[in-house]
Parts: C-alpha cells; sequence; structure tokens
C-alpha cells in the first residue's frame, strides 16, 4: 500500500520525503489552516520540496458547482501535473467531479464515510476515494469495513478509481486498511512515526549493544573491518 503525507507542515514534508518512499502530499482547509500565512506560496513550497513527479493533493473551498469547477481549473494550472483536486462526496461534488474528470482532471472525492458514496464516486470518474476511517470508527462505524466493501465492488467492477485511505488515529487502523485492500493511506508525521518505531526493536538493539561490548569491547565491527582490509 502507498504512504502519502497528510500534513502541511514543510519541515516534516522534508524530512519524511528525503529519507522514506513518500509517494506525496495530501491536503485539506484543516492541515493548511494549521500552518497559516500565505496558502498559495505554502502549496507551491510543498510541490517544490516533493517535485514534480509526486502527488499532491489540494481540496476546493467552493460551494457552487461553476465555483468548483473553476477552482479546480485554477487548482490543476498553478500546481502542475500529478495534482489532485480534493472534492468532497456532495451531490454538488459528484456533479462537479463527473464534469472534471471528462475533462481529464484527476479528482480525488474526499469525506466518503459509506462504500455507496465510494461506489458513486468511482462511476463519476474520480481517480481516488477517501473513505475517512477514525471519523467513522469515532461514530461506532466500521470504517475499515467500508475499506474493504469498497476494494471488493472495485475489484468486482474493474474500476480504475484508487482508494486512498484517510483520517487515522492509530497505527493499527493503517494496516487494517492495507489488509483490507486499501491502495494507499494518507497519515500524518505522529502516525508515520508510530510505525517506523517499535520499543521491543530499540530494546532488542540495546541487548545486542551490550552483548557484542561485553565480548568484543568498544571497537565495532566496521572498526575490525576496516583494520584487516
Ligand atoms: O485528509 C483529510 C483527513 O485525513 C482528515 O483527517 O484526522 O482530520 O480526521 P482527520
Amino acid at each position: 500500500m502507498r504512504i502519502l503525507l497528510d500534513t502541511a507542515d514543510l519541515e516534516k514534508i522534508e524530512y519524511f520525503n528525503l529519507h522514506y518512499p513518500i509517494e506525496g502530499v495530501t491536503t485539506n482547509p484543516t492541515i493548511l489552516a494549521k500552518e497559516g500565512g500565505d496558502v498559495v506560496e505554502l502549496l507551491h513550497k510543498i510541490r517544490a520540496i516533493i517535485g514534480e513527479d509526486k502527488e499532491l493533493h489540494v481540496q476546493v473551498t467552493e460551494k457552487t458547482f461553476e465555483r468548483i469547477v473553476r477552482e479546480a481549473e485554477a487548482i490543476v494550472a498553478a500546481f502542475g501535473k500529478n495534482t489532485f483536486v480534493k472534492i468532497p462526496a456532495t451531490d454538488v461534488g459528484l456533479r462537479a467531479t463527473k464534469y472534471l474528470s471528462d475533462k481529464g482532471i484527476g479528482v480525488t472525492v474526499t469525506a466518503v464515510l459509506t462504500a455507496a458514496q465510494g461506489m458513486l464516486a468511482s462511476n463519476s470518474g474520480a481517480s481516488y476515494v477517501a473513505p475517512y476511517i477514525s471519523r467513522s470508527e469515532n461514530l461506532c462505524a466500521d470504517g475499515v469495513g467500508t475499506v474493504a466493501d469498497i476494494a471488493e465492488i472495485f475489484s468486482k467492477s474493474n474500476a480504475k478509481t484508487q482508494i486512498l485511505a484517510a483520517s487515522f488515529k492509530t497505527a493499527k487502523e493503517v494496516l487494517d486498511v492495507a489488509v483490507a485492500g486499501c491502495h494507499a493511506a494518507t497519515i500524518g508525521s505522529t502516525i508515520m512515526q508510530m510505525l517506523i518505531t517499535h520499543t521491543t526493536t530499540d530494546t532488542s538493539i540495546a541487548g545486542f549493544d551490550r552483548d557484542w561490548r561485553e565480548a568484543f569491547g568498544e571497537e565495532s565491527l566496521l572498526e575490525r573491518l576496516e583494520k584487516k582490509a
């Protein structure tokens, strides 16, 4: 399952983009509001960090069909290829998705809470659907199950749409959607860090270090190899 970063924090994007196989960055109005400042400049900076080959997902803020379409076209014009326009899974959103997808603009239908919304978004030509996991599970619904249902529907209908799961509160949710057949997940830096680190890995390494030092002293294997080369 491919991983994208769900943040507009430039330092975090720089770090994870440089050191990990991150496939792009997703934003929404809340994520952008957290950083503040010149939002257009901020999005250009994100594009500059990830380069033109990675995905940048930018959400529309307009509410009517005509203005959503204008905003979507302006987003793609500003941030170039591999830019996806995030449009919420509403009536007007699905109509705009069909119009824009027919014109070749990549759309990520976001704030998806049901498999029915995912199916309609795909039928409307969406490149991605973004089911919200923790926002669903917080309401005692089955967010991971929704991803599994959408994956099955897409597979049975040979849909080209991919699932980009979002809204995670635990590392396990990320793993669960991967097992459920999700194509991609967008996660914040805190969850990313949770996926990377494990205390038992750290204590295991501490044990190896202790055993090595007891047997061979402070000299590392590298130093010993270089001495004999
Ligand atoms: O990208 C939008 C989605 O990730 C929202 O996440 O954490 O605000 O529920 P959250």
